[in-house]
């Protein structure tokens, strides 16, 4: 075992981990954050993606370890005094989600793509989420949330 400090949705953690633990593992089940679902265990579905200081990784992808002295944000820690992240809500009022399994992967997904760009093309937005895989919406609604946030949706553009 081998001791990390991690600081998890604003909150530091000082835990015990396996050298062997990836951090989706270790937030779910040692810290209980099971917002951050698992789909694949093999980084191809995207619905652990998480924020590492700052930027979105795939949690089944990186070890504990990896996240030792570093700042994770999951989709846990987006809502602010009861008040949901801007992406949350636009997910919430565009209907981009049906089952929801993909959602809290999604959302993290999409902040990061309008950090990088604010205001992407609908077919920027679509390669932004590529990584990210929907089984129940076909997408569309999704990127309407994203360019709901962004401003660049029909009738947003004058
Ligand atoms: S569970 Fe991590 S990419 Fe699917
Ligand atoms: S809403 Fe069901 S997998 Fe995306």
């Amino acid at each position: 075992m081998t001791r990390i400090n991690v600081r998890v949705d604003g909150v530091t953690y000082t835990d015990e981990v396996e050298p062997r633990t990836l951090l989706v593992h270790y937030l779910r089940e040692q810290l209980g954050k099971t917002g951050t679902v698992v789909g694949c265990d093999t980084s191809n579905c995207g619905a652990c993606t998480v924020h590492l200081d700052g930027r979105s990784v795939k949690s089944c992808n990186v070890l504990a370890l990896q996240a030792d002295g570093h700042e994770v944000t999951t989709i846990e820690g987006l809502a602010t005094d009861g008040r949901l992240h801007p992406m949350q809500q636009a997910f919430h009022e565009c209907h981009a989600l049906q089952c929801g399994y993909c959602t809290p992967g999604m959302i993290m997904q999409a902040i990061d793509v309008l950090n990088e760009n604010p205001k992407p093309s609908e077919q920027e937005i679509r390669e932004g989420l590529e990584g990210n895989l929907c089984r129940c919406t076909g997408y569309h609604n999704i990127v309407k949330a994203v360019q709901q946030v962004a401003g660049t949706g029909e009738g947003e553009r004058a």
